[in-house]
């Protein structure tokens, strides 16, 4: 993808003007995947290693695509809203949210997904401009600029509510991605 380079370099200025912060995390995955996931920022692991969703919360993530039947490396484009860790893993500013936006408008662009996950709140309001409950808008399919999207819960909570029962998150989760599954293979 030609434009990955670029993004990559522009980030460096943007992460080395804040002190605290020294490694960028752009992606992994195929840049021509229909579907796209959304994260929040990349944590520790993240940044040690340079990939979206490479810790914890991306060993459940990858577990919940493969067991709806999703190739993590054929159909997922994986990145976040904000590419610099922010410190102590706090949540992104909405100063942070702002100035990392046009760089996810333009990653976007370039991989031009049919289908966008926005996985926890913070990828939600950053696209769909909506402050909404994820465990009641979560499931649902809502155009935005000609593109499916659907809001997932977060796979650092599903860590914290690990429940398997019948009407818990973590079932609702794989119905999600059963859905999901469903429309990359229906597109
Ligand atoms: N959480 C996110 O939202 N993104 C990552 O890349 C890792 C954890």
């Amino acid at each position: 993808m030609t434009g990955k380079i670029s993004i990559k370099k522009d980030f460096e200025e943007v992460c080395n003007s804040s002190n605290s912060i020294n490694k960028i995390v752009v992606a992994r995955g195929n840049p021509e995947a229909k579907l796209m996931i959304i994260g929040e920022a990349p944590g520790a692991k993240e940044e040690e290693l340079g990939e979206p969703f490479v810790g914890r919360s991306g060993k459940l993530l990858d577990k919940l695509l493969q067991n709806a039947g999703i190739d993590i490396n054929q159909d997922v484009y994986f990145c976040n809203v904000v590419k610099c860790r922010p410190p102590k893993n706090r949540r992104p500013t909405k100063t942070e949210i702002q100035e990392n936006l046009p760089w996810l408008y333009q990653q976007i662009r370039l991989v031009n997904p049919i289908v966008i996950v926005l996985v926890g709140a913070t990828a939600l309001e950053a696209i769909l401009k909506v402050k909404s409950r994820i465990s009641i808008i979560r499931g649902n399919w809502i155009d935005w600029e000609g593109r499916l999207v659907m809001p997932v819960f977060h796979p650092s909570y599903l860590l914290r509510n690990p429940s398997k029962e019948k009407g818990t998150p973590m079932s609702f989760t794989k119905s999600d991605f059963s859905k999901i599954k469903e429309k990359i293979d229906f597109l």
